[in-house]
């Protein structure tokens, strides 16, 4: 597996714990991100996670900014993408079972660095369930893709 991440300059150090936990799994990283604290605009870490993920150049994606809000509206502007914020395992795990999320984001002045583990974790052990589950993942892309649903 390939994991695309990418960070603000808020977010140096707990990215790099990320991708020594992820390798540690055996998983393949993608560093996109910023590696020093000079500021840097999280919306570039955003899009480029994205696009990888898009393109199916990266299975997945981590995003992590200060509160991990803004880096996830950035990639989920990238058509394809459900980059979901999430600060507890149990909304990550979730993430992936009903919403096929494919990019989790978290905040690096919201998680600890345990938390941030087992947030990722949890989305990447989880399995998306499919069923009822994909009618409303794909109303979510068809809102994407024509900017309306029927019956709305
Ligand atoms: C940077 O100060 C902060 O705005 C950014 O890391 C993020 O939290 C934005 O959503």
């Amino acid at each position: 597996m390939k994991l695309a991440i990418g960070n603000d300059h808020t977010a140096v150090d707990l990215k790099n714990t990320i991708v020594e936990h992820l390798t540690q799994r055996g998983i393949e990283v993608i560093n996109v991100g910023t590696d020093t604290t000079d500021s840097f605009d999280y919306p570039l870490s955003g899009l480029r996670v994205g696009r990888l993920v898009a393109s199916g150049e990266a299975d997945g994606g981590v995003l992590i900014c200060g509160t991990g809000v803004g880096i996830s509206l950035a990639a989920n502007k990238v058509s394809g993408i459900r980059a979901c914020v999430c600060s507890e395992p149990y909304s990550a795990a979730m993430s992936k079972r009903h919403n096929n999320a494919n990019i989790i984001a978290f905040g690096a002045r919201v998680v600890g660095d345990e938390m941030a583990k087992l947030i990722v974790d949890s989305w990447l052990d989880a399995e998306y369930e499919g069923g009822r589950h994909q009618r409303r993942v794909d109303l979510i892309t068809e809102i994407e893709q024509t900017g309306a649903i029927e019956g709305a």
